[in-house]
């Protein structure tokens, strides 16, 4: 696992003050030579203005531009701008004599990174999964914008968020970065969100393209897929995310491709991204993600980060020498400044400020609030009703707060780790962080008249003994997952299914709360009453929890994933393991060094048929099915109409609340393709959120969106809708044919 050293701190002072210093030096001379800087004209387009400064710089500026100057925290990764960094993760100079500033990049996944070690605030929004549960595209840009602004505040103005990785293994240490595992559900969300962070004028990102679905030897396994299959799949994803969002940037993953390294994989970069695609921004490594000089430029890969290894002076000798032309360098140069115009952080320098540290804390909760997913609710245990007497609150320490998803994603908590005595609350790459925001402390506010005690669940037999004198208990169970190392199974950790068992053998209305990055096995599943997927629920996860428990807020989420009954049902039941042999090539991308070639590989041979598509042509039942979610009220589908307009085809179908109790339905379509297609399985259409009074009911009108309906012709490199008979169906998740049709095309 990569680890980074905390070393950093004491750079992080002088980075600021001369990250502040740049900024202004660039200001004062944007404004002193305007008029003679056509390219400084707003009214231009982008592409425009881009050609005119670069026809105005050196080659040397030019190849500044072509790589970063590595990291500030990181010992391996020092060089003499790394102080500029402003203790991100990356810095790339700018060209002052021209008015363009330098690249000042963090993390940024589900807020910014490394706040609290600055001694700067950052918002922690739900993870990037609780979002997509929401299935809400306009929420996802209010927290795309919301991350935006941060970054901006602390002097950013590039966002390295935009995780777009398909839920492939659900034991990927990622899963919590990502959006699921449904390509128009995971593009549809991750484009609104990084639209409208782009939008703060920060340079937009997208990654890690392609097919980094495992975090097992993610610097050297060689992922085999066809391309039939990553087309529809992972690369969709990325494409509908690249569509609405416009990203400045995208990242090449660590993994091989089909035999060439992302960073260095024509394929990928050159015939689909910037050929079919028509991406007009840049491609820059992941860190240490750069392995060549000609070949990864000639592939297609525009910017090395975070170091000068392969695209410092050595581009400068292969350019020099001939083997790499002025073309190539002008084509990646423009790239970058191509995505510095489009964003707008030409025109708006940085200006770093105080955030508003209260609406980050009500957007958190907004989020939240959509995103918990009600799995359970036997015998309407919940919502806990305010006349309740008592409640026991057990383990999670739940007392003090939440926890969170780690590695380059991790946002640091205000005070440190809330489980950590005051003082040491730093955070690590290794260590899990609690936010500190006790659920135990959210209850209490929440029902005042109940007596709400907490077992810490250390002791299983006081914990069983809380629930029995209460009258309802509420097992608090987490599981931590982070970048670099995969989870080795889908378990609870630390006992506790042992101590949930326990509980719900004292108490029969026991109701367990998930803090988890992604699905889990619930052997218990059968014996509570209640199940509440809470995700890693940020800044203010301890009130949206405690309003969804109490009913103020009325549940609607859905699984952005499947869960399944157990890791024997997943594509590959085992992630193989790296050898001793593979594990020292491994650490050499992250130190600079050349990788020699390793047999580590994975063969994605259930191919597009990601998560409910792999279980569904298994016939394997799951726990809880892609799309699901309960809510205290019910709905009731009818009426299905499957449009005849070949061009815009929608369905509509009437929708009612038949429950006493406002509430918000995901209504889902998902379309089966003609036999003639190959294999066929169900692909998620289209959907909408339908707001819905006690009683109420609409004619709900969907559109399909047609790119589902294609299928990728390998020898064309075209997508196409084949004729034949499209099966369709409308209800509440993957699982639920409420309504069924079809149309034809000939
Ligand atoms: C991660 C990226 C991250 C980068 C910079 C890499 O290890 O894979 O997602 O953006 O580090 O921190």
């Amino acid at each position: 696992m990569q680890r980074r050293s905390n070393e950093w701190k004491k750079h992080c002072f002088v980075g600021v003050t001369l990250v502040l210093a740049s900024i202004l030096m660039f200001s004062a001379s944007i404004q002193a030579q305007d008029s003679s800087r056509p390219w400084m004209n707003p009214k231009l387009s982008a592409g425009e203005r881009a050609d005119l400064v670069l026809k105005q710089m050196t080659l040397d500026e030019k190849l500044a531009l072509l790589h970063g100057n590595g990291m500030p925290h990181v010992p391996n990764w020092q060089m003499p701008l790394t102080a500029l960094g402003n203790g991100g993760a990356g810095y790339v100079e700018g060209v002052p004599r021209l008015g363009i500033p330098p690249l000042v990049i963090s993390d940024a996944a589900y807020g910014v990174r490394s706040g609290g070690d600055n001694g700067r605030y950052a918002t922690a929004l739900p993870s990037n999964l609780a979002a997509a549960s929401s299935w809400n595209a306009e929420l996802a840009c209010e927290y795309g914008a919301l991350i935006g602004q941060e970054l901006r505040n602390q002097g950013f103005n590039m966002t390295l968020g935009g995780g777009t990785n398909l839920t492939r293994d659900p034991r990927n240490g990622r899963t919590f970065e990502y959006a699921g595992e449904d390509p128009l559900l995971a593009g549809t969300v991750v484009g609104n969100l990084m639209k409208c962070e782009q939008d703060q004028h920060v340079v937009g990102d997208l990654k890690h393209f392609a097919l980094n679905d495992q975090e097992t030897g993610r610097n050297i396994v060689n992922v085999i897929i066809s391309k039939k299959a990553m087309q529809e799949s992972d690369l969709l994803a990325f494409h509908i995310a690249a569509g609405i969002a416009n990203p400045g940037a995208v990242m090449c993953s660590y993994n091989r491709l089909n035999g060439n390294f992302a960073c260095e994989n024509s394929y990928l970069l050159t015939d689909v991204l910037k050929h079919d695609w028509k991406f007009p921004g840049f491609v820059l490594s992941d860190w240490g993600g750069t392995h060549s000089t000609v070949e990864a430029i000639t592939a297609g890969l525009d910017q090395e980060q975070p170091m000068a290894d392969y695209f410092g002076p050595k581009l400068k000798q292969a350019v020099e020498a001939g083997k790499v032309p002025m073309s190539a360098i002008d084509n990646s140069a423009r790239r970058v400044l191509y995505a510095e115009f489009a964003s707008g952080i030409i025109d708006h320098l940085i200006r770093p400020g105080v955030p508003d540290v209260e609406r980050g804390l009500e957007t958190a909760q907004k989020v939240e609030e959509q995103a918990i997913v009600l799995l359970k609710n036997q015998d309407s245990v919940l919502p806990i009703a305010a006349s309740v007497h008592s409640v026991a609150v057990i383990g999670g320490h739940a007392d003090v707060g939440m926890i969170s998803g780690g590695g380059s994603a991790q946002v640091d908590p205000p005070g440190g780790n809330a489980i950590m005595p005051p003082g040491q609350g730093a955070t690590h790459w290794q260590d899990h962080i609690w936010f500190p925001t006790s659920p135990l402390k959210a209850l209490r506010a929440q029902l005042p008249n109940a007596q709400i005690e907490f077992a810490s669940g250390k002791n299983e037999g006081e914990a069983a003994a809380l629930a029995k004198r209460s009258d309802v208990a509420i097992v608090f169970a987490y599981q931590w997952e982070a970048e670099g190392l995969d989870l080795p199974n889908l378990s609870l950790p630390d006992g506790q299914d042992a101590l949930i068992e326990k509980v719900a053998a004292a108490n029969p209305r026991t109701i367990v709360v998930l803090e988890t990055g992604t699905a889990v096995t619930m052997p218990w599943a059968d014996k509570v009453k209640g199940i509440v997927e809470a995700w890693y629920s940020g800044s203010s996860g301890n009130k949206a929890l405690a309003n969804v428990l109490t009913g103020i807020v009325n549940p609607s989420a859905k699984l952005a994933m499947t869960f399944p009954k157990s890791e024997a049902d997943l594509p590959h039941p085992k992630i193989s393991p790296l050898s001793r042999e593979d594990e020292g090539q491994g650490t050499g991308a992250l130190n600079g060094e050349t990788h020699v070639a390793s047999k580590y590989s994975v063969t994605y041979d259930e191919g597009a048929k990601v998560g409910y598509k792999w279980y569904e042509a298994q016939h394997k039942p799951v726990l809880f099915p892609f799309g699901f979610g309960l809510s205290y009220t019910s709905y009731a589908y009818s009426d299905l109409k499957v449009g005849d307009n070949k061009q815009d085809r929608n369905v509509t179908f009437r929708l009612k609340n038949t429950g006493d109790r406002p509430g918000t339905e995901i209504a889902q379509v998902y379309v089966t393709l003609p036999n003639e297609a190959g294999e066929s399985y169900q692909r998620l259409a289209g959907w909408q959120r339908v707001e819905l009074k006690p009683g109420e009911e609409k004619t709900v009108s969907i559109a399909i969106d047609s790119r589902l309906l294609e299928i990728f012709q390998e020898e064309s490199n075209s997508w196409k809708q084949l004729p034949g008979i499209y099966k369709v169906v409308v209800g509440s998740s993957s699982a639920d044919a409420a309504l069924a049709g079809e149309f034809k095309t000939d």
